[in-house]
């Protein structure tokens, strides 16, 4: 497999069987990824945990149980509880970067198995057949960004021949790839695709004479890892840093952050929570996974909340935070951002979860 034409990374797979012999192919009806306008615009808080009440997790796989929260042309994000094994997938779209904000899994691939834990994000290139195998005692809850091409660390961290540079905040012994080949013996085997089709996204579900996972070994640059956000080394500074300093991942038409517990500003006058600011050329989406977010104390938002803040609206600390965060040390607090640079638009995930308050919440709720 190749990226871009074969001009970029690619991967040899030494198949037992014929990887292209399929005795079967049915259209996969996928779930829902329309999308509704952010109108009017406004600042959103959407309650993730709220999509998946009480025990319904237990059915559901973190394939076919995503709910679509926010999308658009881009890219989409979606969010599931899982206690099943998904079934054999792969996303022909673009690439997959899952966010594990609690449980843990194996992440079965035609590379090897990952093991994915809390805070890992598990890069999955474009087409790598993989299924989800929960192994914690409780619900997986993934955070999944779909991509429409490649995600990868951004450019300015690496050398002209692909090394991290010292200043990136993680480099090679972060990424953790698959571990031995599985190869798996099978027969007439199912695997969900999802492709693209004119004007959108489309599925197709696969039958194929030999299991896609009868891998012996491989070779090449090309291959899933996982990144654990505990192994981001945060940049911190006597006066605010703007957010590129907690970039991540980037990917076309978005970028990820992730904002980690950190020492915060320390210069002797420093307000510590980030100044009102708006981020003109980009939608930013924060998912709250761990600690205790600052800025955002008095406005409802908690552990798997999501804020949307939309260009062409300035946003900062909720009331009385400000004040709160002088004198603070440490910041204890776990958040992923995705800036998209064209507007999100909401999934039924997102609107189905909408606190429908937070925009009023700066004004003191008036
Ligand atoms: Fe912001």
């Amino acid at each position: 497999m190749g990226e871009e034409g074969f001009s970029s990374d690619s991967a040899l797979l030494y198949h037992r069987g014929v990887p292209s012999a399929i005795v079967d192919a049915q259209v996969w009806a996928l779930p829902d990824l329309s999308t509704t306008p952010n109108a009017p615009l406004l600042p959103r808080h959407l309650r993730l945990p709220d999509l998946f009440p009480g025990e319904d997790w237990k059915a559901l796989d973190a394939v076919t149980g995503r709910r679509l929260v926010l999308g658009n042309g881009d890219v989409r994000i979606s969010y599931v509880v899982a206690g099943e094994s998904s079934p054999l997938y792969r996303n022909a779209v673009g690439d997959e970067c899952v966010y594990v904000e609690a449980g843990a899994a194996t992440v079965e691939t035609m590379f090897g198995a990952l093991a994915a834990r809390q805070g890992d994000y598990v890069l999955l290139p474009r087409a790598t057949t993989h299924r989800w195998v929960p192994t914690g005692d409780g619900p997986l809850r993934a955070y999944v960004i779909e991509a429409n091409g490649h995600v990868a660390p951004p450019a300015r961290y690496l050398s002209r021949y692909g090394q991290f540079l010292e200043h990136a905040p993680y480099c090679e012994r972060d990424l953790h790839g698959p571990g031995e080949p599985l190869l798996v013996a099978g027969t007439d085997v199912e695997v969900l695709v999802k492709h693209r089709v004119a004007g959108g996204i489309g599925g197709t579900r696969y039958v194929y004479a030999t299991h896609p996972f009868d891998v012996a070994g491989w070779d090449g640059c090309l291959y899933p890892y996982t990144f654990n956000v505990a192994d981001f080394e945060p940049v911190t500074g006597r006066v605010h840093l703007p957010p590129p300093v907690h970039q991540v991942f980037e990917g076309p038409g978005f970028v990820v952050c992730n904002f980690v517990p950190r020492k915060v500003d320390y210069h002797p006058l420093a307000v510590p929570v980030p100044y009102y600011h708006s981020n003109v050329d980009s939608d930013e989406v924060m998912f709250y996974c761990g600690g205790s977010y600052e800025a955002r104390k008095g406005s409802g938002i908690g552990q798997g909340s999501v804020s949307l803040h939309p260009g062409g609206h300035a946003h900062g600390p909720q009331p009385g935070a400000v004040e709160r965060s002088l004198g603070v040390e440490l910041f204890d607090e776990l958040a992923v951002m995705v800036d998209t640079f064209r507007p999100l638009e909401l999934g039924e995930g997102g609107t189905a979860c909408d606190d429908g308050a937070y925009a009023w919440t700066w004004a003191g709720g008036r």
